[in-house]
This record gives structure tokens, C-alpha cells and sequence, in this order.
């Protein structure tokens, strides 16, 4: 069975939203392992809850980003975790676990990639005045919210938005595509060739698109 590690650095409701979808057995994998930068962090807790063990690694505990990223990907190998989650996870991953996960690192984004990446994307695309933003899942690579994308899910942005009332809107979506991604990979339905991911055995109308609040 696909073995997963999430890594989170703040509430982790994605990382609820998987474990969620483990639970109540739409997502037919195992979460080995909690990684966290922050000790704060509320993941902890929702770890804990559901008997998932956590490790606290943080940068200033080693010598270099390089050393941090690869004890992180030691860790990972030592547990034989076939998939990586980032999760809310704040920082930009480094080379040595990029290459000991090649296109086995996921992460999930509050906008439609390539737009708006980096921090506050949902505000980003409320003050830029977009009609349509959403949030994207896509494979890590080496550059900020830049791999190649999976799933999408597109969302409207109303006039009297906020950024909390538009955040909100998208982390529903977020919740739905994470998980389903996921399932995809544990499916081996997810083919990779250059930037583009295709979606092995999925009927013309659902090729990693989702738009259900749009009508
Ligand atoms: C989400 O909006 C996600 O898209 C972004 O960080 C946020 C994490 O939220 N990468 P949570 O910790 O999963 O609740």
C-alpha cells in the first residue's frame, strides 16, 4: 500500500482533509509520518489524534538547507515512504529531496498555477481582479510552485471578496483535490512527461479539471 508522509508547518487542515479521505477508505494508502518545521504547529496535534507519528526537524539543527533537506530525505528513505505531501509546508524544498523523490513530491497551491505563486495567493488574486482563481496540485520541483501540474480546481473570485472569504471558498476545493490527486498517484494514474501530467484511463470530462461551483 502507497506509504505517505506529510509535511506541514501550520493548522494542517489539508493534512486533515487526507487523512479524512484515509479513513473512510477513498484514499487507499498509509500516512507513516508527520514532518514539521514548527513545533506550534496545530498538524501535531491532528497527528496525535489519529496515531500518526510526528518528527520536529528544523533548519537551525543543521549545518546547512542542503544538510536540513537531506536528513529530511534520510528520514523518509528509513521508513520507506513512497510519496511526499507538502501540506502547508513553508518553505522552498531543497535539492537533496527533490532528487531522492523525483516527481514524488506533491504540493497544493491556492491559485491557478502559473499564476499568483508564492505567499498569499488568494490576495494576489483578488487585488490583480481576477474573475476565475482556484488552487492547483502539482509535482515539486527545484523552483517555487513551478512543477508540473496534476489537478485544478477553479473557483470564482465575487466582488465583495475578501482574502478570507475568497481563502475560504478555495480551501473547500482544496480539501476535494488533494485527496484526489493522491488517489491518482496511488492508483499509478498519473503519467509524467516533461511538464505535463496525464491522467491515465479518465473519461474526456474528467481530466483534472474541477469547476463544480461554476456552473
Ligand atoms: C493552504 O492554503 C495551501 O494551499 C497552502 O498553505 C495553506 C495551508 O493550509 N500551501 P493548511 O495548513 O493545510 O490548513
Amino acid at each position: 500500500m502507497l506509504k505517505i508522509s506529510v509535511l506541514a508547518s501550520g493548522r494542517g487542515s489539508n493534512f486533515q482533509s487526507i487523512i479524512d479521505a484515509v479513513k473512510s477508505g477513498r484514499l487507499n494508502a498509509v500516512i507513516s509520518l508527520l514532518i514539521t518545521d514548527n513545533p506550534e504547529a496545530f498538524a501535531i496535534q491532528r497527528a496525535g489524534d489519529n496515531g500518526i507519528s510526528h518528527l520536529v526537524l528544523q533548519p537551525k539543527q543543521f549545518g546547512s538547507k542542503d544538510g536540513y533537506y537531506q536528513s529530511i530525505a534520510d528520514e523518509l528513505k528509513k521508513r520507506g515512504v513512497d510519496l511526499v505531501v507538502l501540506a502547508g509546508f513553508m518553505r522552498i524544498i531543497g535539492k537533496p529531496l527533490i532528487d531522492a523523490f523525483p516527481n514524488r513530491i506533491m504540493n497544493i497551491h491556492p491559485a491557478l498555477l502559473p499564476s499568483f505563486p508564492g505567499l498569499h495567493g488568494q490576495k494576489q488574486a483578488r487585488d490583480y481582479g481576477v474573475k476565475i482563481s482556484g488552487c492547483t496540485v502539482h509535482f515539486v520541483d527545484a523552483g517555487m510552485d513551478t512543477g508540473p501540474v496534476i489537478i485544478q480546481a477553479a473557483v470564482p473570485v465575487r466582488d465583495d471578496d475578501t482574502e478570507e472569504t475568497l481563502s475560504e471558498r478555495i480551501l473547500k476545493f482544496e480539501h476535494k483535490i488533494y485527496p484526489e490527486a493522491i488517489r491518482l498517484f496511488a492508483e499509478g494514474r498519473l503519467e509524467v512527461a516533461g511538464r505535463r501530467v496525464r491522467i491515465k484511463d479518465s473519461p474526456p470530462d474528467d481530466q483534472g479539471l474541477t469547476s463544480p461551483s461554476l456552473g
